[in-house]
């Protein structure tokens, strides 16, 4: 059997329903026979296990564990869904305290067992913020720590391709920005259905202004959905984005969505957020996103929001001033 790589891949939070579905996803993509499965609930971690292994699958080298050491020792890829998951009504923001002292305590651990991981992707929300976190005090460099920010684009072109009624591969350039809450911007500019541009659209009987105005509104509230529809936070659509995330910076195929990473430039500095990234083996690089004035407006807005948010985190002493972040992360001067 070919797997891409021979490299060791973590997945925190294994027990749950994100890691759960990682470990299987990355084994049925045959990413690496070499995956360890990490949570602090040790009955919901071997119960995934037992799973696993009644899958049969060929060739691969499951463990598990509950001790973050021998978790992380010689780990090259991790990827984290360990954190509390949001309830009906809640919003991402609401969990931002007690999820990111658990970044604080990945990225230190990170630090501490694994410096040489090649590459980590965060999911547990507030993905933004705790991203930042870990990244802050693992050490790494940018390009080596992202979040998983591209439900937010998916969720554009699947609701476009259920309002056009056109095959999802026709409906091209669907980007969304910034953070990925409330406050996200959704940027429809690019945007082409099954050869014609979407702002040719808006407006037109087909689909009015305020059938665009609804259609972001369904894309900003598309997890709430899914909380409304299966009872809990979504599981499976993160899953399987992370893992891609995952596959393309082990040198598999390329990620087509953005990715939220470090930005520290003239506009927006000392955030993690969605930008127009490229993942590959080298880690994440991004562009700015281009868009309309209101567009651009709109990211300007998502990012004074995450600010806001990373200023709680000063507040909180989870994170020092941000002045003193280059004596933890010499990266992050
Ligand atoms: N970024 C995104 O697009 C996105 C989408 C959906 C959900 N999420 C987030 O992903 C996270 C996980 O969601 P889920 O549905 O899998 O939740 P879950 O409760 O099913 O699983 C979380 C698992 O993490 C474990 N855990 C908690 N603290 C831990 C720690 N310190 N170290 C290791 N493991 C720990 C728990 O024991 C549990 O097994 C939530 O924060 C949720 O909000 C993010």
């Amino acid at each position: 059997m070919a797997f891409l790589t021979e490299d060791k891949l973590v997945i925190v939070g294994a027990g749950g329903a994100i890691g759960s579905t990682m470990v299987q996803t990355a084994l049925t993509m045959q990413l690496t026979p070499n995956v360890c499965l990490y949570d602090v609930y040790a009955p919901g971690m071997e119960g995934v296990m037992e799973e696993m292994f009644h899958c049969g699958y060929d060739g691969v080298n499951l463990t598990a564990t509950t001790d973050v050491a021998e978790a992380f020792k010689d780990a090259k890829y991790i990827i984290s869904s360990g954190g509390a998951p949001r309830k009906a009504g809640m919003t991402r923001e609401d969990l931002l305290a007690g999820n990111c002292k658990i970044a604080e305590d990945l990225g230190k651990n990170i630090k501490q067992y694994c410096p040489d991981v090649k590459h980590v992707v965060v999911i547990f929300n507030p993905a933004d913020l705790t991203g930042l976190v870990t990244l802050l005090y693992s050490g790494l460099k940018p390009s080596q720590v992202t979040t998983l920010a591209a439900l937010d684009s998916t969720r554009l072109r699947s609701e476009l391709t259920k309002k056009f009624g056109v095959k999802s591969s026709e409906i091209t350039g669907c980007r969304t920005y910034g953070g990925h809450g409330e406050a996200m911007a959704v940027f429809g500019s690019k945007v082409m259905v099954a050869g014609k541009a979407l702002s040719d659209l808006i407006g037109t009987p087909e689909f009015t202004q305020e059938d665009w105005e609804k259609l972001r509104h369904d894309v900003v509230q598309g997890g709430a959905k899914i909380i409304e529809l299966r009872g809990r936070s979504s599981w499976q659509s993160p899953a399987y984005c992370s893992v891609e995330m995952i596959r393309s910076v082990m040198g598999g195929e390329k990620f087509q969505w953005p990715a939220g990473t470090y930005v520290s430039n003239d506009k927006y500095n000392h955030i993690m957020m969605a930008m127009d990234t490229t993942l590959d083996e080298n880690g994440c690089t991004y562009k700015m996103p281009e868009g309309t004035p209101e567009e651009m407006a709109a990211l300007d807005a998502s990012y004074e929001h995450l600010c806001k948010m990373r200023d709680e985190l000063v507040t909180l002493q989870i994170v020092p001033e941000i002045s003193k972040w280059g004596e933890i992360n010499p990266n992050l001067k």
